[in-house]
Order: C-alpha cells, then structure tokens, then sequence
C-alpha cells in the first residue's frame, strides 16, 4: 500500500478522488488537507469533513490555506454549487480539524514517517508551497507529487489556464521549481475521463456512497448527465494506483506568473525547445475503458 496525502478543495469531484483513496485497496490515505479553491476554505473543510463522517473514516484533517499565496480567491461555485458540494443532504459533522495549519501537519506526517509519502493534490497548491519554503527539510521524505493540475493545451478556467493552477499561480511555479518528482495530470487526459450516463444510472442503487454521489453529480457542471460528467480529480489517484492506464512524458513545464491574459498556464515544453531540463511527467494519453473500469470496481468497494 502507498501512503498518501491528499491535499483538496471538495468539490464534487473531490469528493469521488476522496472515495478511491479511502477504498482502493492500494492507497493507505494518512491525512488530508484542505484548500480554497472551489468554494472558500471554510466550505472545503466543511464538506471534507461531511465526507469523512459519511464513511465513518477516521482519517487526520488539517485545514490550510484560506488564500492563495499573492491573490484573491478565485471560486468555482458556478460548477460545485454554493456550498461546493450541493446536491446531497450530509449529516452534520462532530469533528473539528487539527490544531495546526495544513503545512505544519504535512511536516509533521512526512518527518515522522519511516518510508517516503506521496503527496497527491486535487487544488490549488497553495499548501504544498508553503510547506516547501516553511520546511524545506522535509523534502527528502515526500516519495513524490502527483497532481490535477495544468494543461498542455487549452484551459477551463481562462483560454490557456486550467483552474487549479491558475488559482494560484504563485505557488504552482514554486511547486514545479522545487525538484520534487512530479506527476502531472491536467486537462489533456482529464476532460476526457468521464463518466457514461449508462454507469451514472446505475450508481443510485450500487451502495450509500453511490446513491450520494449521484446526488452530488444532478448538480456538478463539468460535462453534463447525459453525455458524461468529467472527473478531473479522480484521474490523479488512477495514476498512483493505475500508472499503467496513462501515457506520460517527461518534460519542462513553467508555470506563467505574469501573463495579462494567461497567468497560471502551465507551459509544458513537449519538444525541447527551451532546452531545460525536464521537471515532471505530464500525462497525455488515458486509457479509457481502463479507467471507467477501474472506477467501477472501486466504487463497488465502497460502504
Ligand atoms: C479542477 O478544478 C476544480 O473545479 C476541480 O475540483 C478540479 O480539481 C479541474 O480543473
Ligand atoms: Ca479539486
């Protein structure tokens, strides 16, 4: 099993990345942080802590980052919903999250783990660059990055820049300067990693998390019901425990800071024509029947 981190802004999509690594058998989930990105960082660590109660999982939370490093926020209330997860009544939650911020809990999981942690992000990555320019001495222990994050074509959020980076393209840059081996899975494999309306159809009668999650998705906007529902985040815990269903090449990626009209485009150098070095493997080709395969018989493990 590979211990994770999964730092998130649930999200509805979020919220199905959530399922997989807490029921896919090879992931060992040992925290999760959460980030403002869809909605504000009081609704992420609402809604991620709904989750955790509707599964009874006992997993640490630590919430992070209420702003982007240099920004304003940014939200994506038009495709979650207001409180980024409509659509499903959730229980009130007991918990409270940790007492320490997002990076300090990071650390703290990372230096007390005897064998290296991947950390998976599903936001922003504001949390993550905090941690790197708080505790760099921790880098030696995260096993490496794997993100949704970025594009090497087109955008969804402006014409060149994909949401999550473009929310925070400060801490981006930061994170794809750091030499942290990063997997990198943006909108090239997965605005075609849907979901059909003939396996949504059957979710309501599949198990609880099934019949929620269907709820979640009569209001999530990325694609649509009928002809299939994106699930971005998802793609990132399919390459950590399916690495096999992805095409992935290695490359430079810039992260643009100051474009008037494309900061947070994820610039990823696919042949060399700025002779650096490359700095992560960018995903761009997804198998998938594999995919929706896989997603079926993980939700089957669910409660
Ligand atoms: C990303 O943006 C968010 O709305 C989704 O949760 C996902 O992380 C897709 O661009
Ligand atoms: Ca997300």
């Amino acid at each position: 099993r590979q211990p994770i981190i999964l730092d998130t802004d649930p999200g509805i999509d979020d919220a199905v990345a959530l399922a997989a690594a807490l029921f896919a058998p090879q992931c060992d989930l040992r925290l999760i942080t959460t980030v403002a990105g869809n909605v504000s960082l009081e609704k992420t660590t609402r809604n991620a802590l709904q989750l955790l109660n509707f599964w009874q999982a006992d997993i640490p939370l630590a919430q992070g980052a209420a702003t982007p490093l240099l920004r304003p926020l940014y939200c994506a209330a038009d495709v979650h919903g207001e409180s980024g997860m409509e659509g499903y009544d959730f229980v009130e939650h007991p918990r409270q999250p940790l007492a320490k911020p997002a990076f300090q809990a990071i650390r703290d999981v990372l230096l007390a783990s005897p064998e290296p942690i991947t950390l998976v992000t599903i936001g922003p990555l504001t949390n993550i660059a905090l941690l790197l320019s708080h505790y760099p001495e921790c880098q030696f222990n995260i096993r490496r990055l794997v993100m949704m994050g970025g594009s090497a074509g087109r955008g969804n959020f402006t014409p060149n820049a994909e949401f999550n980076i473009a929310v925070d393209p400060e801490a981006a840059a930061r994170v794809f300067n750091s030499g942290l081996e990063i997997v990198m899975c943006g909108l090239d494999v997965t605005n075609r990693a849907t979901l059909t309306p003939e396996f949504l159809a059957t979710l309501p009668t599949l198990n609880r998390t099934g019949h929620m999650l269907h709820a979640l998705f009569s209001h999530y906007r990325s694609g649509s019901m009928t002809t299939g529902l994106r699930m971005h985040d998802l793609c990132a815990i399919a390459c950590l425990v399916r690495p096999e269903l992805f095409t992935l090449k290695s490359c430079f990626v810039a992260v643009e800071t100051q474009g008037r009209y494309t900061a947070g485009t994820t610039v990823v150098d696919l042949d060399g024509k700025l002779n650096q070095p490359p700095n992560a493997r960018v995903a761009l080709d997804i198998d998938i029947n594999g995919f929706r395969h896989w997603v079926a018989e993980v939700l089957a493990l669910a409660p």
